[in-house]
């Protein structure tokens, strides 16, 4: 647990990223982290694709702001997540469970020295990113995670404090 505690606290959002490309037995792997995440009535309502070749990657990065498309282009793989509209039950819900499991990916991306960002801007732009994608059409894109080897020490932007979030009653 108390390596948990220390992962969840040294987690930061990694933008830059060395070339070496991340392994694919990884990738799978912050999958698989992120499958276990829990889900309404355990409906599991994610599919992923992951992107490293360099052409796929440059379509993607063509639908964000410039400041973010660098990230998705020099990353070395990105992690698509896509909410599967068949397994959708509960829209709210189904978006959560979504985000359970990214979460489960960045921090087990951390805890094997990689780095991450999770990418939502793009979200503006995803029906007609995913116009451009084959086999798409039950999907909703949901976000895209970047990442690979750190080759950067992000600041800790921090948080407010834990009292300013507890309500009195
Ligand atoms: C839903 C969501 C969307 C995000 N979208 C972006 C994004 O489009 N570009 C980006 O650089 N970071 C994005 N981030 C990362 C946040 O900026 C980052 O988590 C936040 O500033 C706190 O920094 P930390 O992750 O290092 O603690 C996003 C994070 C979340 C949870």
């Amino acid at each position: 647990m108390g390596n948990l505690k220390h992962l969840i606290k040294t987690r930061r959002s990694v933008r830059r990223f060395k070339k070496r490309p991340a392994p694919r037995k990884i990738l799978l792997e912050v999958i698989e982290a992120g499958i276990r995440a829990p889900s309404g009535l355990n409906n599991q309502p994610w599919k992923f694709q992951i992107a490293t070749e360099p052409g796929l990657k440059n379509l993607i990065s063509g639908f964000t702001l410039d400041k973010y498309s660098k990230i998705i282009r020099e990353a070395p793989a990105l992690i698509m997540v896509y909410l599967d509209k068949q397994k959708i039950y509960d829209r709210d819900k189904d978006i959560m469970s979504a985000g359970a499991c990214i979460e489960n990916m960045l921090l087990f991306i951390h805890s094997k020295k990689l780095g991450a960002v999770w990418l939502g801007e793009i979200l503006n732009r995803k029906k007609q990113l995913q116009n451009k994608m084959r086999n798409r059409k039950n999907l909703e894109l949901a976000a895209v995670i970047a990442l690979g080897y750190p080759d950067e020490k992000p600041k800790n932007p921090g948080r407010r404090k834990l009292s300013s979030f507890l309500l009195k009653c």
